[in-house]
C-alpha cells in the first residue's frame, strides 16, 4: 500500500465569507496521478494555490492540508519556502509566467540545482543540461543557451517541468499545463508527465477543465463544481458509469468522432458567482433532475463502491 502524501481535509477557502472552495477533502498517494476537473470558476486553481500557500491574501483558508503528515496551513513563511523548494512543485498554464525572460533556460534550471540541491555553479550547469535531456529537449547543450522567447510553447513548458523536477518534489501540481498548447504538443507533454512519474515516482495533481485530457493521464479523478467535490472515482469508472448530473454533462461536452468543428456542446447555464451559492446543491440551477429538496439541502457524498462516491439527492 502506497503512503498518502497529501491529505486535504475539509478545506475551505473563502472571499469575504463566501467560500470559493467549500469543505473539500481528498488524498493523493505516493506516485499517484490524481485529476481534478471542473468548469472555470469551480475552485481548482484556488485549491492548488492554497496547497502551496500562494492563495490571494484576501482569501481565508481553513481546514487541513496535510503534506507528509504536517498541516501546511499552520506553516510559517520560512516553512512554506522549504515546501515550495523541496516538497511540492507547481506548473502553470502559461510557462512564461514561471520563466525569467532575460536569463537563459539552462541558467534557470541550473539555479534550481544550486538553490535547492547545493550544487556548485559548474555542476549545476551540467545537471541542467542533463535535465533538459530528461524532458526530451533536443540538442540540450545548445538549447540551454537559449532564452525563453527563442523556444516554442511546448519546449518552454518542458523547461518549466525540468525546473520543477530539479527540486525532486514528491508532488507536482500541474494546473492546466497543456491548455495553451496545440493538441499534438499537448499529447507529448502528457506523455512526458506520465514518463516522469514512472521514472521518479513523483505524485501529480493534474488540473484541467477537460475531462478527456484528465482521464488520459489520471488514474483517479475528482470532479469539482462551484467549490464542492460532487463526484470522485477511478478514471475508468467515471467514464463508464458517471452518476452526478454535472459529470454526465461534462462527458456530453467531449468531442466525438464525426463532430464538425465548432459543434462542441456545452452544459447550459454557468457556475454561480460566489455570493449566489445557496445552502443546497450547487448544481440546482442547471440540473434537469432538481427537486425542492435539492435547493433545501446540500447532498452528502455517498460511497457507491470502494472506487466511486457521489453527492446527489437523486441517483
Ligand atoms: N483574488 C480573488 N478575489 C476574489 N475572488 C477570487 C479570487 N481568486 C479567485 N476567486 C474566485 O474563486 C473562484 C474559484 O476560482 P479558481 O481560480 O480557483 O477557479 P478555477 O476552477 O481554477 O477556474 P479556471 O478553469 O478558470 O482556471 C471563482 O469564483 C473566482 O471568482
Ligand atoms: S442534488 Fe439535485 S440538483 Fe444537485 S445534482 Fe442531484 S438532482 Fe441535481
Ligand atoms: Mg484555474
Amino acid at each position: 500500500m502506497q503512503k498518502t502524501i497529501l491529505d486535504v481535509r475539509r478545506l475551505r477557502v473563502a472571499f469575504r465569507g463566501y467560500p470559493a472552495v467549500n469543505d473539500i477533502s481528498y488524498q493523493i498517494k505516493q506516485g499517484e496521478i490524481l485529476g481534478i476537473v471542473g468548469e472555470s470558476g469551480c475552485g481548482k486553481s484556488l485549491t492548488a494555490l492554497t496547497t502551496m500557500g500562494l492563495q490571494p491574501k484576501v482569501m481565508q483558508a481553513s481546514g487541513e492540508v496535510n503534506f507528509n503528515d504536517k498541516n501546511l496551513l499552520e506553516n510559517t513563511e520560512k516553512e512554506w519556502q522549504k515546501v515550495r523548494g523541496e516538497g511540492i512543485a507547481m506548473i502553470f498554464q502559461e510557462p512564461m509566467t514561471a520563466l525569467n525572460p532575460v536569463t537563459t533556460v539552462g541558467d534557470q534550471v541550473a539555479e534550481m540545482f544550486q538553490l535547492h540541491q547545493g550544487y556548485s555553479k559548474k555542476e549545476a550547469a551540467e545537471k541542467a543540461v542533463e535535465m533538459l535531456n530528461v524532458v526530451h529537449i533536443p540538442d540540450p547543450t545548445k538549447r540551454a543557451k537559449a532564452y525563453p522567447h527563442e523556444l516554442s510553447g511546448g519546449m518552454r513548458q518542458r523547461v518549466v517541468i525540468a525546473m520543477a523536477l530539479a527540486c525532486k518534489p514528491s508532488l507536482i501540481i500541474a494546473d492546466e499545463p497543456t491548455t495553451a498548447l496545440d493538441v499534438t504538443v499537448q499529447a507529448q507533454v502528457l506523455d512526458l508527465l506520465e514518463e516522469l512519474r514512472e521514472a521518479t515516482g513523483t505524485a501529480i495533481q493534474f488540473i484541467s477543465h477537460n475531462l478527456g485530457v484528465v482521464s488520459q493521464l489520471a488514474e483517479n479523478v475528482v470532479v469539482m463544481y462551484a467549490g464542492r467535490i460532487v463526484e470522485r472515482a477511478t478514471a475508468e469508472e467515471l467514464f463508464a458509469n458517471p452518476q452526478h448530473p454535472y459529470t454526465v454533462g461534462l462527458l456530453g461536452t467531449l468531442p466525438r468522432i464525426g463532430m464538425a468543428r465548432g459543434e462542441l456542446p456545452s452544459i447550459p447555464g454557468a457556475v454561480p458567482p460566489l455570493d449566489q451559492r445557496g445552502s443546497g446543491c450547487p448544481f440546482v440551477d442547471r440540473c434537469s433532475r432538481a427537486t425542492p429538496s435539492c435547493t433545501a439541502e446540500m447532498p452528502e457524498e455517498v460511497e457507491l463502491s470502494k472506487v466511486h462516491s457521489v453527492a446527489c439527492h437523486h441517483l
